[in-house]
């Protein structure tokens, strides 16, 4: 047999073994990683949910939105075109995420990915431990920390029959170090991973997946509300400037794509082997520390 068919044979066998297998080496770039998914997005009226939205949307998912902002989520949905639906969902209130999760199940009929990603930042003054507010830290663990548990709650009534299912949730560089963010939002944000192993731990045994992602800071509504109580002459261009001016990364800004990417990786079947993981989307803001060394010239 001439060289040239016998290559041509090996490589024949060679791609009918690894599509077998379910795989293929050749870039992703082009397809539609999420075809025929499901996906419900807490907060996906705004910021990083609707950035995320947008990205499963052009991965072939048709996107339920449920954000509590009635205002904003049906514009949303409506940009966002006719695969996306938007469900006036409060996190905060158990009977209404577990609603959205129904509408998920009756109209779709099927729940793939639960991305529990509504988030408030909470007040940052007063700053100090000793002046903490109780019944603020209370309301920001409401949605942060108890929204993100019953959406998992009830997601994973949807997904535990299927046998199937991908959940995610927003956790924050603030939940990995300390002064990144208010003590209460820094503490609610530190639970989530806690509460994605301890998830994972009991869902990996139902083929159901669950991750956080733990995004740095990018300009969104939360973020340049936060930063304008610190400067509040400043413009929005100036806030916006001064938000990605926190990054590490030379020649980079985190953006809210840089987490939608994420997230969709971990939405797809490319993540399949992927659970109980907090993805750090920071730029490397938290991987290190620059040590103050004081300059040669003050030691001489
Ligand atoms: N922007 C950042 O720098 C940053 C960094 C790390 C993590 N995060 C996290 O990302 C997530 C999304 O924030 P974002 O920056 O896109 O902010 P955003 O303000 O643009 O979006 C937050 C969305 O959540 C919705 N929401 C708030 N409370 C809700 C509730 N009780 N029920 C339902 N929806 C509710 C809001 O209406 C809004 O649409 C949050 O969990 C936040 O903590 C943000």
């Amino acid at each position: 047999m001439p060289r040239s068919y016998l290559a041509r044979g090996l490589k024949f066998i060679a791609d009918d073994v690894l599509r077998k297998q379910g795989r293929n080496y050749y870039s992703t770039g082009g397809c539609r990683r999420l075809e025929g998914k499901v996906a419900l997005i807490t907060g996906g009226a705004s910021g990083i949910g609707k950035t995320a939205a947008h990205e499963f949307i052009k991965h072939g998912a048709q996107v339920i939105i449920a954000d509590m902002d009635s205002q904003i989520g049906p514009q949303a949905a409506k940009e966002l075109g006719p695969a996306a639906h938007f469900v006036q969902c409060d996190v905060t209130v158990e009977a209404q995420l577990e609603k959205a999760v129904m509408i998920a199940m009756t109209d779709y009929g099927k729940l793939d990915i639960m991305y529990n990603n509504a988030g408030v930042a909470g007040p940052s003054f007063p700053p100090s431990i000793a002046d903490l507010d109780l019944n603020e830290f209370d309301k920001v663990m409401q949605v942060n920390v108890r929204g993100t548990v019953a959406g998992i709650k009830h997601a994973a009534r949807a997904m535990i029959p299927a046998g199937s299912g991908c959940i995610l949730c927003t956790s924050s560089i603030s939940g990995l170090i300390g002064g990144a963010g208010s003590h209460s939002y820094s503490a609610s944000k530190s639970t989530i991973p806690g509460v994605v192993k301890s998830v994972a731990s009991e869902l990996c045994r139902n083929g159901i997946r669950i991750n956080c992602i733990s995004p740095g800071p990018i300009p969104t509504p939360l973020s340049l509300a936060q930063i304008g109580l610190i400067y509040p002459r400043a413009t929005q261009e100036q806030l916006v400037e001064i938000v990605n001016g926190l990054g590490q990364l030379k020649g980079a800004k985190c953006e809210g794509a840089d987490v939608a990417e994420a997230a969709l990786y971990l939405a797809s079947d490319e993540a399949k082997y992927v659970t109980g993981h907090n993805l750090v989307v920071d730029g490397g803001f938290t991987c290190f520390k620059d040590l103050p060394f004081p300059s040669p010239h003050e030691i001489l």
